[in-house]
């Protein structure tokens, strides 16, 4: 409750929900807003206790050690270097993110940009993908367009990607046989195992309030239409503090998680594969607001 009342209060101060950041004192540092649970439209399917926890989840903190990741000195040169006092020239930056890359001929995620500053801008070596720079710094760029509607390109050379990822999406895989969809469409709202299922879909976001205040306990069939209907959203909350894992990670982990699971074909991080259905999970969340990093059980 309190959290969510500062919240309102910092919105008030700011006048307007749309700013990101806010400048505190100390007056020159950038402030950047982290994740919102009232904004969550996953978590919903929680339990009461998870969703109180969710106010201040025990990834608030991260997001300050993150930053330090990004000022951190590498060789004479820090992030901020080039992309302003605590990277203020990328706010809004990853509202666009997969982005099509003209020189790659194929769109790429925030850690193929960020690694591409290391070794070309930096003289320095990539990250480790999913290591923990890595996650915290996809984390951090990410944060900064927090509040932000998420604005991936959908049409021109986007198109075919996106068409790719669908594709992925609906195909049957591994040991199991089953597709993407056959977990998160048709059993949207039930249990597998300990583990409500999700829709990574975020169509309705706008009604979920709706939905879920008519929401209590366990009545199973309020619960599948909710999966159903409105969808948890997917890329405007990753990376997220998973308690499971006990740390930040990324959409990439997740979906090798995913493919795991069925014991499916787990492709390396950043594989095309992963990268076209993370830009059919964008198209089909575009204009959520993006809140990193999210909290998950
Ligand atoms: C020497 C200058 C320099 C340094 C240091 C640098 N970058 Fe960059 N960065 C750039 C340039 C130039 C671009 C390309 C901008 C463009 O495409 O418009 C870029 C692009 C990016 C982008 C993509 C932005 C977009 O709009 O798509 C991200 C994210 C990024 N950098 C993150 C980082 C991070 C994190 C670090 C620290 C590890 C870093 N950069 C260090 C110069 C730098
Ligand atoms: C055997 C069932 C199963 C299959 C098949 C499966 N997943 Fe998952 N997925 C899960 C479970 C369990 C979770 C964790 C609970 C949740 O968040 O829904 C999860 C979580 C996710 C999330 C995070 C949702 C959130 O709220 O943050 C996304 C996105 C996702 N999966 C995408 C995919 C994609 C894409 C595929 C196909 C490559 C896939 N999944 C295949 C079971 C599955």
């Amino acid at each position: 409750m309190y959290g969510l009342m500062r919240t309102i209060a910092v919105r008030r101060l700011l006048g307007a929900a749309a700013l990101s950041f806010m400048v505190a004192s100390p007056a020159w540092a950038l402030e950047v807003r982290g994740y919102d649970s009232s904004e969550d439209p996953g978590l919903y399917k929680y339990s009461e206790r998870f969703r109180e926890m969710a106010e201040f989840p025990p990834s608030e903190g991260l997001l300050d050690d993150a930053k330090e990741v990004f000022n951190k000195d590498r060789g004479g040169k820090s992030c901020s270097t080039c992309h302003g006092d605590d990277g203020e020239k990328l706010v809004g930056a990853a509202t666009n993110y997969p982005k099509y890359d003209a020189k790659l001929g194929k769109p790429k995620l925030i850690q193929h940009a960020i690694n591409t500053c290391l070794t070309d801008r930096m003289g320095q070596q990539a990250l480790k993908w999913e290591g923990g720079e890595q996650v915290a710094l996809v984390t951090y760029v990410k944060a900064l367009s927090n509040g932000m509607e998420l604005n991936v390109q959908t049409d021109g050379p986007m198109a075919k990607f996106i068409e790719e990822g669908r594709k992925s999406y609906y195909e049957r895989m591994g040991h199991f046989d089953v597709a993407c969809h056959h977990c998160h469409e048709n059993a949207a709202g039930t249990n597998i195992r300990a583990e409500y299922m999700s829709s990574p879909f975020g169509q309705n976001y706008k009604s979920f309030h709706e939905v879920a205040k008519g929401f209590r306990g366990s009545e199973r069939d309020k619960r599948l239409q909710a999966g159903r209907e409105i969808g948890s959203g997917s890329i405007e909350h990753w990376p997220i503090y998973r308690t499971k894992w006990g740390k930040l990670a990324s959409m990439q982990k997740r979906l090798r998680t995913c493919n795991k699971n069925v014991r499916g074909h787990v492709r390396p991080y950043g594989d095309d594969y992963y990268v076209n259905i993370e830009a059919f999970l964008a198209s089909k969340t575009n204009g959520m607001r993006i809140n990193v990093p999210g909290f998950r059980p």
